[in-house]
């Protein structure tokens, strides 16, 4: 009798076990979450230009020699175009984050664009 009620324990538990393993975020998908992934784009360069024309150089400077905000015109150099789209996105002290000013595609095309600049 007391070792059915031990295994009819242990499948309790185990099922459990089974439940908390696919319903819990796995550290992967926690870690996706803090760094945004960067949507497959091919360079639009005129665009990208548009772009930082009308929201970045305000701070960076018209020829991205930088401003108010750091000078832009080597930063492929240090940053790689998924860093470069995580800043833009985010922001990051006085940068300002601009996922709610622009679509994921065309931050994803200025930091192609930005990390060419080396
Ligand atoms: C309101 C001013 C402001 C605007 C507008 C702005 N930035 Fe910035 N940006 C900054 C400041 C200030 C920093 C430095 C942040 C820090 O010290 O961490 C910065 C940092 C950055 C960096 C990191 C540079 C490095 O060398 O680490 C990138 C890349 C960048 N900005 C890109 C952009 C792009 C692209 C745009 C336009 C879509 C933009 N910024 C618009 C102020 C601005």
């Amino acid at each position: 009798m007391q070792k059915w009620i031990m295994s009819g324990l242990f499948f309790v538990a185990c099922t459990l076990a089974l439940v908390l393993m696919f319903t819990l975020p796995g550290k992967e998908e926690v870690a996706e979450e803090a760094k945004p992934t960067m949507p497959e784009v091919t360079l639009d360069k005129a665009a990208a230009e548009a772009t930082v024309k009308a929201s970045c150089i305000s701070c960076h400077g018209d020829q991205l020699q930088g401003g108010a905000g750091p000078a832009l015109n080597q930063v492929g150099g240090h940053l790689d175009k998924d860093a470069l789209f995580n800043v833009i996105t985010k922001g990051r002290k006085g940068m300002p984050a601009f996922k709610d000013q622009l679509k994921p595609e065309e931050i994803a095309n200025v930091a192609l664009y930005l990390s060419e600049k080396k």
